[in-house]
């Protein structure tokens, strides 16, 4: 019997030598499997093994022929550059995906392009600055703390957890406390969970018009309808209840008390007109915020507490480190820098279960890219879900090595952008440091107090939707040390 990487071994020279030189141009890209891709369920497990298999297959340019348009897969860092940095200007967001996210989100920094974006982007940018990220970690701590404080007190209930809604509910509070002045708990109670449902109910419904051929309009009685809508007015309703909340203590005269990134979005005017934001384009950009700056951190606290759970010995190792480094005070942002192996776990998870996986861009005009014919007006994607875990760049990419992103093993790191969970380039994550200071912070934080073992027979995989989230929550028994 063959195993799969002698198969995968036999496939992909097969496939060098039917493409020749990868240089030659104005040739089509070869082409995936596409008809096998389509006929499987969209966001399940077998999407992303079809996806490695045709990169691994076909090379580093795969062509898909998806009903509705040509798309084209692109793994290797030499191209994921052009792509991001130094071609970037030749790809817009105008793609499938992007409009979809745009009748959920609008027009805001994540889904707006050109000088629009760039407008947007530079009146947010001073929200991001390390010394006011370094400003949140009393924050970002604080809340951990009061979780774990929560986690303590419930032991004698339960000692089990599903820590992927806690991590929700964890990073939904950082960001609204931190960006919006806003608490989503208070007195015992939390606004996490109907949150936390319509944001699963956008990201599933969101995912199911993507690779849907057909959407039916909004307004038809179906279920799903039914649910969008009831999960749009939640979150509408505690966006601009946050936003109108301001405005009434703008009112009052106490404006001077908040200097956040809600206040930066009031405060702005239009350099040409003097006009401030308007209504629609506040509730967007917060409504952004609200939702990029916690689902995505979330999922990946959430991989990083369950591959902490399949390594004991790595979580030891950081509850260690977690005592040297903070003993039982409070985290302060001087010690970000010193809670080395929670930076490496951070980014290990990062790598491995990446949240956001795919991210896609629309070609401008035709062009060539890798050797290859690329037309205009098609779907082009990077996925750092594959290029994170293709074994041209790593070694053991499949393993769970947090000490691959020590200083002393840099050298093993052979391209700059095999590595970009937050991407790179102008349309960089604008939080990438935000959710390194808080996911370092937490993950010290809980293994300090905690030791997290996986409840045993649960099935716990990758959903590749929008982000890459658990199928089916991960839970984990806790313990004191
Ligand atoms: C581990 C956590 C996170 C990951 C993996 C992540 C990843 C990404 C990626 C890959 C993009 C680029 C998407 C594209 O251009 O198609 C992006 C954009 C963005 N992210 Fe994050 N993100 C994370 C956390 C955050 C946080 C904490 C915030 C805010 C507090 C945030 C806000 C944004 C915004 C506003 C954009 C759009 C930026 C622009 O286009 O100018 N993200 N993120």
């Amino acid at each position: 019997m063959i195993d799969t990487t002698t198969l995968t071994t036999v496939l992909r020279r097969a496939a060098r030598r039917v493409r020749g030189t990868p240089e030659a141009t104005g040739r089509r890209a070869p082409t995936g499997a596409t008809v096998p891709m389509l006929g499987l369920r969209a966001g399940s497990r077998e999407r992303l093994q079809a996806m490695m298999q045709a990169s691994l297959a076909n090379g580093h340019v795969v062509r898909f022929e998806l009903p509705w348009i040509t798309a084209h897969m692109i793994t290797h860092p030499d191209q994921i550059e052009e792509v991001l940095i130094s071609r970037h200007r030749e790809f817009d967001k105008k793609t499938r995906g992007y409009d979809k996210l745009r009748e959920f989100l609008g027009h805001g920094l994540l889904t707006s392009d050109g000088d629009f974006w760039l407008r947007q982007r530079r009146i947010a940018q001073p929200a991001f600055h390390k010394k006011r990220v370094d400003g949140f970690v009393g924050q970002m701590a604080q809340a951990t703390d009061d979780m774990l404080d929560r986690w303590d007190r419930e032991l004698s209930v339960t000692h089990e957890r599903d820590v992927a809604s806690e991590m929700m509910r964890l990073t939904l509070r950082i960001a609204a406390l931190t960006l919006l002045s806003s608490d989503t708990e208070s007195n015992g109670s939390s606004i996490a969970e109907p949150i936390g449902r319509a944001v699963t109910t956008l990201v599933h419904e969101a995912n199911h018009r993507i690779n849907e051929l057909v959407t039916l309009p909004d307004h038809w009685p179906t279920r799903r309808n039914r649910e969008r809508k009831v999960a749009m007015d939640t979150l509408d309703g505690t966006v601009l209840g946050i936003i109108e909340a301001r405005r009434r203590a703008l009112g009052r005269g106490e404006a001077a008390v908040h200097e956040d990134l809600l206040q930066m979005f009031l405060e702005a005017t239009d350099a040409d007109t003097g006009a401030r934001m308007n209504d629609q384009q506040l509730r967007d950009e917060i409504m952004t915020m609200f939702l990029a700056g916690h689902e995505t951190t979330a999922n990946a606290l959430t991989w990083a507490l369950y591959l902490l759970g399949k390594s004991p010995h790595v979580a030891r190792a950081l509850r260690d480190e977690a005592r040297t480094v903070l003993g039982d005070r409070a985290p302060t942002a001087e010690d970000v820098g010193k809670l080395e192996l929670s930076r490496r776990v951070v980014s290990e998870a990062l790598r491995l279960y990446p949240p956001v996986w795919i991210v896609g861009r629309s070609t401008i005009h035709e062009l060539e890219l890798g050797g290859y014919t690329i037309p205009a007006r098609s779907l082009l994607f990077v996925v750092p879900y594959i290029t994170h875990r293709h074994p041209d760049f790593w070694r053991d990419p499949e393993g769970f090595d947090p000490d691959r992103f020590a200083p002393e093993r840099k050298g093993e790191m052979l391209h700059k952008h095999q590595y970009f969970p937050f991407i790179a380039g102008p349309r960089m994550c604008i939080g990438a440091q935000f959710a390194m200071h808080e996911s370092i912070l937490a993950l010290s934080q809980i293994t300090r107090r905690f030791r997290v073992s996986l409840v045993p027979g649960q099935i716990i995989e990758p959903e590749p939707m929008i982000t890459l989230r658990p199928a089916h929550g991960v839970r984990v028994a806790l313990d004191r040390w």
